[in-house]
């Protein structure tokens, strides 16, 4: 099902007929077809267990597809070799459900520490700079920055993930279900920074997997959703209010009535 871009609109990501099976019997994804538009905020949304934690894995170039196609900002995936992708993937910013920060690092460190790996000749002075200017840009307050994880709480560790996540000025920001277990304020908070990250810099394209519909219809210009391997729907989140598609209709009414 074609997506309904803006005519012409330039896409950072394009999925040709992606299959995937672990075990070669099955195919958790089953051919999927999907366009992401870039400077968008597209959401992934579908029920629990449908494939979207795989699907973002062949984003990034961590999982291989049984078949199909993956082309990120144009390039292939399946034609770069280990080297090539783990260069690539310093266009791409990550943020899971749990920030996953470096235990013994502060919060300042964590945020160096992909300067460091990616960044050798930049001098220090400015590694400083920009990590604390991530920092700020992610809301967390200067008091903070030399504190260790465990010192911090859920939200801050969301923060200094998203300022790790944005240290290398991505082109791509993705997320896994960045505010699964997070109580209702914590979850609009980060719903908020995914908006105010995602417009910081014109051209970012954010994907979102997400089981809150609410969060789609919220932050997402599109959405797309998967079931059973496929790509069931994309467009805007009117679309899905308008959808005829029962699954989609069953979606959306669990999704309304949360909110
Ligand atoms: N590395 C793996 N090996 C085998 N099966 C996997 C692996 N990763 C995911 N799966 C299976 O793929 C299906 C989709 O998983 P996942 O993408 O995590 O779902 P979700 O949509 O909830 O993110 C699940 O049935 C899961 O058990
Ligand atoms: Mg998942």
């Amino acid at each position: 099902m074609a997506m309904e871009y803006p005519l012409g609109a330039e896409k950072a990501i394009e999925i040709r007929d992606l299959k995937k099976s672990f075990d070669a019997k099955d195919y958790v994804l089953n051919g999927i077809d999907l366009a992401i538009p870039k400077g968008k905020i597209t959401v992934i949304i579908g029920f629990s267990g449908t494939g979207k934690s795989v699907l973002l894995k062949h984003i990034l170039g961590l999982l291989k597809p049984t078949s199909g196609e993956i082309r990120v900002l144009g390039r292939n995936l399946s034609e770069m070799d280990v080297a090539e992708l783990t260069e690539f993937r310093q266009h791409y910013g990550m943020l899971f459900q749990y920030a996953a920060l470096f235990d013994d690092m502060s919060a300042l460190e964590n945020v160096l520490f992909p300067l460091r790996e990616h960044r050798r000749s930049m001098p220090k002075a400015e590694m400083r700079r920009i990590a604390m200017e991530r920092l700020k840009q992610s809301g967390l307050d200067e008091k903070h920055y030399h504190k260790l994880p465990s010192e911090l709480s859920g939200g801050m560790r969301k923060r200094v993930g998203l300022a790790r996540a944005l240290a290398l000025d991505p082109d791509l920001m993705i997320y896994d279900e960045p505010t699964t277990g997070l109580d209702p304020v914590l979850t609009e908070m980060v719903d908020n920074l995914i908006v105010s990250t995602h417009n910081l810099r014109q051209g970012t394209t954010s994907i979102v997997v997400s089981h809150d519909l609410y969060a789609a219809f919220r932050i997402g210009d599109y959405i797309a959703m998967l079931n059973a391997g496929k790509v069931l729907l994309t467009g805007t989140p009117q679309d899905f209010l308008n959808s005829d598609i029962e699954l989609v209709k069953k979606f959306v009414s669990k999704g309304v009535h949360k909110a």
